[in-house]
């Protein structure tokens, strides 16, 4: 915990919403709900990830439960649950209920989709509004590749689980490696022509654990662009507030594609979100490494006034963009224990 409030942070009333020192408005939560995952992608972990925490030093579901009503009271508009990869978690079902009574109006998921077609109707019923699965090839064999073991028929049952029983949009999340998939770019973008997903390429981030020279792996947006010049003119979406993604549609297609782009730096002037680590970490930023511990403030007793202070303080410590340019080759910790 931090031992000083830093300069410039304001404290917000009840109801009119938390904003930062740069006045952008927090209402946007990203929750980790273990660090585990069953998977190991290449550039994620590197070995199948074990737990760095025991069960008691993770957040139950009551005890985020109890932090997501102070930020509801707060104006959270959203919540994205991520891990690790949340279907690990058993109780699942009963966070998405919890978070929708209280009242939190946008619901939603990242997985890797290897759990989620058989748990798809029951987090629907629950409260689930979207999901977000993450697929970085459309080859079985490469996919066993790159994610040590898994099994790709598995992941497009959850889709069409996802999209059967109503979680809309499903969104795609590619994430192009110089060498291992970017020849599928546009095989991945002609999936949108008759198939209502959202194909996301995300932007190659440096982070401890991978196993891939990330600078040399990376493929930028502009080159990602690039190579779907071919396909048609792409018809540039409207960009709705906060959103990380730049939204194309090719000519008459179902879905979209979305270009992430994080060095640019972007979202970051929009940037409306907070993250909250599987063990109890306020997260400012994805980018830096400062967090706010509400685990122990939580075990020790702590009033809601208490805890409101210490949001108050991780949104005081939001800084104003990510370096990640400069940053070199360990920008984040790791994607499972931050949460994506
Ligand atoms: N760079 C970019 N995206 C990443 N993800 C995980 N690690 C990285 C990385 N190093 C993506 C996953 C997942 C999302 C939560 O984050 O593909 O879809």
């Amino acid at each position: 915990m931090h031992k000083s409030q830093p300069a410039g942070g304001r404290t917000a009333e009840k109801g009119a919403g938390l904003r930062d020192r740069f006045n952008r408005r927090i209402d946007y939560l990203r929750v980790s709900v273990t660090d585990r995952c069953n998977l190991s992608c290449v550039y994620c972990s590197a070995d199948r990830q074990r737990s760095c925490f025991s069960a008691e030093q993770l957040l139950g579901t009551n005890e985020i439960l109890r932090l997501v009503g102070i930020m509801a009271a707060h104006g959270l508009r959203k919540v994205r649950i991520t891990g690790g990869e949340p279907l690990l978690r058993p109780d699942l079902e009963q966070l998405v209920e919890g978070l929708a009574r209280l009242g939190v109006p946008d619901i939603s998921l990242t997985s890797n989709g290897i759990l989620l077609a058989e748990r798809a109707t029951e987090l629907h019923r629950a409260g689930l509004q979207r999901v977000n699965i993450s697929l970085d090839t459309l080859q079985a064999e490469r996919y066993r590749g790159i994610t040590r073991g898994g099994d790709i028929s598995r992941v497009w049952r959850s889709i069409r689980a996802a999209q059967a029983v109503g979680l809309n949009p499903v969104k795609i999340n590619v994430v192009p490696v110089r060498g291992l998939n970017d020849d599928e770019i546009v095989d991945f973008a002609n999936l949108t022509r008759e198939d209502d997903l959202h194909i996301r390429f995300i932007e190659l981030m440096p982070t401890g654990g991978s196993r891939l020279d990330t600078g040399r792996r990376y493929v930028g947006s502009a080159e990602v662009l690039e190579r779907l010049g071919g396909l048609g003119r792409l018809e540039k979406l409207p960009r709705p507030p906060h959103s990380t993604s730049r939204n194309y549609r090719l000519p008459g297609a179902r879905g979209q594609i979305g270009l992430i782009s994080p060095y640019d730096g972007h979202f970051c002037r929009t940037c409306n979100r907070l993250r909250l680590t599987a063990a109890g970490q306020l997260r400012p930023c994805l980018f830096s490494p400062k967090t706010v511990d509400l685990l122990t403030a939580l075990r020790s007793g702590a009033g809601d006034e208490e805890l409101e202070e210490l949001l108050q303080w991780a949104v005081a410590l939001k800084p104003p963009g990510n370096d990640l340019a400069g940053a070199g080759r360990c920008a984040i910790a790791s994607m499972a224990q931050v949460g994506g």
